[in-house]
């Protein structure tokens, strides 16, 4: 176990009993029960219609999203069916910022807590996937970074699209269509003054929304060493970005994070999307249920959902009059697929599933980030010694809410030329990278499904062609200062991720209860350009550390250790530290069906008549970016294609309309999800928080 992750445990452990009596000590959970009745969040399926318009499967990120926009439309019901429960009594957890560093919620209940299947080539570790398992979804447990992907990546998704249909539908997946969405999502607040003096953020206002759901703004409390990142990256030749979220998502900069700076909470798709709405009697949320399977008839059209409890637990179905949703995740909505006989025909088979549809492509194309670190002793203020010296003070430093709104968010998106060394020699790793393709066909592939294949390849190309000798960062590089390794060390760390992986894995099914986890198999670092550009970033984040002005506050490196300098040692720690950076996607692809793809430019399921998929799986590439922002405005672009079909008037994207223009108002006035501002923070919060920062003084950091 790596010493990360004993710490992680040991923390873990101490949470639990502690959480359980602050759900007593505070009244957070009175209010939301309030709210609950109002939004009509039941835990009793007997509450339940028996049939509705639309049936949601997963209330996470983007379920709740669709969730919201749809239930607009006071004609359409709809019904959200949740794994998870409310979260009310983890509130602490999910919603003071800073807690995501402290004691989050992975490794709970709140946690799916996957592990994959052995990793050859990651020293054959099996390795821990989180995932949000609440109401919320991974939005309420995750790190809250809010990063938008570049212009030049959603245009390669729409160029692998264009094949299609004339290219009308792939017009909506380009970054100029797309972009309203993302400020759809979007109520931006710049720093507040405090934080800006430190931060420096540079932001252009007409890259950002105004009136949206979900908040972006900065934490209330920045450690003063972040100050030294922008300089210091400038000084090794990264330029500050202009302003991350207009399509140029390179370079240095200070991440947006899904905070709410009215009372210093986290904004996630429950707070966002559903809280704030008035009564829908029209819509239903129905928590602590796993559905287990979709139901057809015999042609195709999916006429309900069946849902239990428990694995041995009865079954419910609910009959769909218009649409299934598939929003439970890029392990969920793949694993319920298959187990309602959607997918490869072999997998299903030896599961033992009856096969409805073979659809190879099911589970395929599975990419991720993996994310590793360069660790060292500093002499400035961490989170980890501001709560420790709070703590022998008896004074907390956390009094405030805004101190506890802590979060990392200094970032910096290093391209290949960053990483390899010149232009030059980055232009000789893309011919590498190209000329290995064959090679990496023949053996890296895990299907013998000859669209599969092919899908691939056009990944591949398109990650080759268009974006590793562009300006898109190849890896992330955090700073990372709330501590790595527990009281006692003062430490700092660089955390570099992989953003634009050649590895390719996939995840399948191995018996036929949804209940059982599937197999998930990234593939991690098999293919060999991974493993440069990790190797690479190890000597980038060491550089950037021997770098004025950040060099003046950091000293000994601790992990992997000065003597760990050549190709062959640097690879070795690669291997045995890396950790996913939570970003699994891809595995409903929305590539044409002869690529293995398994979602159309409308987000229909190909074959089946009414079921869509709308979450993190239906991503062809992945982004350099975190990958919540990017399923928001997913959410809000599908719902929008989702009722312009279901109200008889032409889908927005075969028009060149705005998005809420004509197409969504013409059959409703209620287009507003109730986006309230300036809500005072509750009084009974500061006292969680102060008791928060007094029994942890020491952290457990994962995020
Ligand atoms: C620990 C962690 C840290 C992260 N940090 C960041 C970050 O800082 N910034 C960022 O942008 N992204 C981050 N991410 C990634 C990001 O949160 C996710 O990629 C994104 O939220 C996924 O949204 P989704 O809608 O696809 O899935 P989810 O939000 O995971 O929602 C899926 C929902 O479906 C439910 N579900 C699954 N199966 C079933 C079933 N059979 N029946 C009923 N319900 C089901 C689940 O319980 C869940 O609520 C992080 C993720 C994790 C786990
Ligand atoms: C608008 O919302 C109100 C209150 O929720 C509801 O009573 C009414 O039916 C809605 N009207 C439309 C057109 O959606
Ligand atoms: C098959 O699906 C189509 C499209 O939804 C529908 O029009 C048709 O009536 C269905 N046929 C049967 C036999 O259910
Ligand atoms: C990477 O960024 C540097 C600095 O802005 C730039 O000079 C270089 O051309 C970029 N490389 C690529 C491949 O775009
Ligand atoms: C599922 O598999 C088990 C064991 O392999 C078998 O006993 C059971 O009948 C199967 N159930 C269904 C619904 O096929
Ligand atoms: C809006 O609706 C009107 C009337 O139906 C139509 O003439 C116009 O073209 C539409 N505009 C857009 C942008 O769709
Ligand atoms: C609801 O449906 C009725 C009957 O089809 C229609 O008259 C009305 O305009 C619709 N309302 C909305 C909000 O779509
Ligand atoms: C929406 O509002 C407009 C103007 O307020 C009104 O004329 C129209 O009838 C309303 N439509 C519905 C479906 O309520
Ligand atoms: C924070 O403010 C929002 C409104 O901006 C409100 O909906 C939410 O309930 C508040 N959270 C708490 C815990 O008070």
């Amino acid at each position: 176990m790596s010493q990360r992750a004993q710490v992680v445990l040991f923390y873990t452990l101490l949470f639990v009993p502690v959480a359980l009596c602050w759900a007593g000590q505070h009244d957070v959970r009175d209010l939301h029960t309030q709210h609950l009745r109002g939004r009509a969040i039941v835990h009793d399926s007997s509450q339940l219609s028996q049939a509705y318009d639309f049936i949601i499967i997963g209330g996470g990120t983007a379920g709740l999203v669709l969730a919201s926009r749809l239930s607009e439309d006071s004609n359409h019901t709809v019904l959200v069916l949740e794994a998870g429960n409310t979260g009310d009594d983890v509130k602490v957890s999910t919603d003071i910022p800073g807690n995501a560093f402290t004691h989050s919620l992975l490794h709970t209940p709140y946690d799916w807590g996957y592990n994959t299947v052995t990793q050859p080539k990651a020293n054959n570790r099996q390795l821990y996937w989180p995932r949000g398992k609440i109401l919320g979804g991974s939005s309420a447990v995750n790190g809250l970074y809010l990063v938008r992907p570049s212009k030049i990546e959603y245009d390669t998704w729409a160029d692998l699209m264009q094949s299609q249909d004339n290219g009308a539908g792939a017009k909506a997946w380009s970054w100029d269509r797309h972009f309203p969405f993302m400020k759809k999502t979007e109520t931006y607040t710049p720093p507040v003054p405090d934080a800006q003096s430190v931060l420096n953020v540079a932001y252009n206002l007409n890259n950002h929304g105004t009136n949206g759901p979900l908040h972006a703004s900065y934490p209330g409390y920045v450690l003063p060493v972040v100050s030294n990142w922008i300089p210091t990256l400038q000084n090794v030749g990264i330029p500050q970005s202009p302003d991350p979220s207009g399509g140029q998502g390179w370079g240095g900069f200070i991440a947006t994070s899904a905070i709410n700076p009215t009372n210093w909470t986290r904004s996630y798709s429950r707070p966002a999307y559903i809280d704030p709405l008035p009564p829908r009697p029209n819509l239903d949320i129905l928590v602590g249920v796993t559905v287990t399977k979709i139901l057809f008839d015999s042609n195709l059209t999916a006429t309900g959902v069946q849902f239990a409890v428990s694995k041995d637990g009865p079954v419910t179905t609910i009959n769909v009059r218009m649409e299934v949703l598939l929003a439970a995740g890029a392990i969920g909505s793949p694993n319920v697929l298959m187990h309602s006989g959607i997918g490869p025909r072999d997998v299903l088979v030896a599961a033992g599933v009856d096969v409805k549809l073979d659809l190879p492509g099911v589970g395929q194309h599975m990419q991720d980030h993996i994310s590793s670190s360069v660790t060292f002793k500093t002499t400035a203020e961490t989170i980890v010694s501001m709560l420790a010296k709070g703590a022998a003070d008896g004074v907390p430093p956390g009094q405030s809410s805004p101190f506890l709104s802590f979060v990392n968010s200094a970032t910096c998106y290093a391209n290949t030329s960053n990483l390899i060394g010149s232009y030059d020699d980055a232009v000789k790793f893309q011919k590498t990278v190209l000329d290995s393709l064959d090679q990496s066909v023949s053996t890296l592939i895990p299907s013998k499904d000859p669209g599969v294949i092919e899908g691939y390849k056009a990944l591949y190309r398109a990650n080759a062609e268009k974006i590793l000798l562009s300006p898109v960062g190849q890896v992330e590089l955090l700073l990372y200062a709330t501590g790595n390794f527990g009281p006692g060390d003062q430490t700092i760390s660089l955390q570099l991720a992989l953003q634009h992986p050649y590895s390719q894995g996939r995840l399948y099914i191995t018996t036929n209860d949804t209940f059982d986890t599937p197999a998930l198999d990234p593939q991690y670092l098999t293919h060999p350009a991974d493993a440069t550009l990790m190797r690479q970033a190890v000597r980038l984040a060491r550089k950037i550390a021997a770098t004025p002005p950040l060099s003046n506050v950091l000293g000994d490196e601790l992990s992997p250790g000065p003597s760990v300098t050549s190709d062959d040692a640097i690879d070795a720690f690669v291997a045995n530290d890396i950790q996913t950076e939570f970003h699994p996607a891809n595995t409903l692809a929305m590539l044409p069906r002869n690529q293995g793809g398994v979602i159309d430019t409308k987000l229909r399921v190909y074959g089946l008549q009414n079921v869509r998929a709308v979450d993190a799986s239906i991503f062809p590439v992945q982004f350099a970016a975190h990958m919540q922002w990017p399923v928001y405005s997913l959410a809000e672009h599908a719902s929008e294609i989702i009722r312009a079909f279901h109200n008889g008037v032409a889908d927005p994207d075969d028009l060149s309309s705005t998005p809420g223009g004509n197409n969504t108002n013409n059959n409703n006035n209620n287009s507003s999800t109730g986006n309230h501002h300036g809500g005072a923070l509750s009084s009974s919060i500061p006292s969680v928080l102060t008791s928060a920062v007094a029994l942890f003084a020491a952290l457990a950091v994962v995020l």
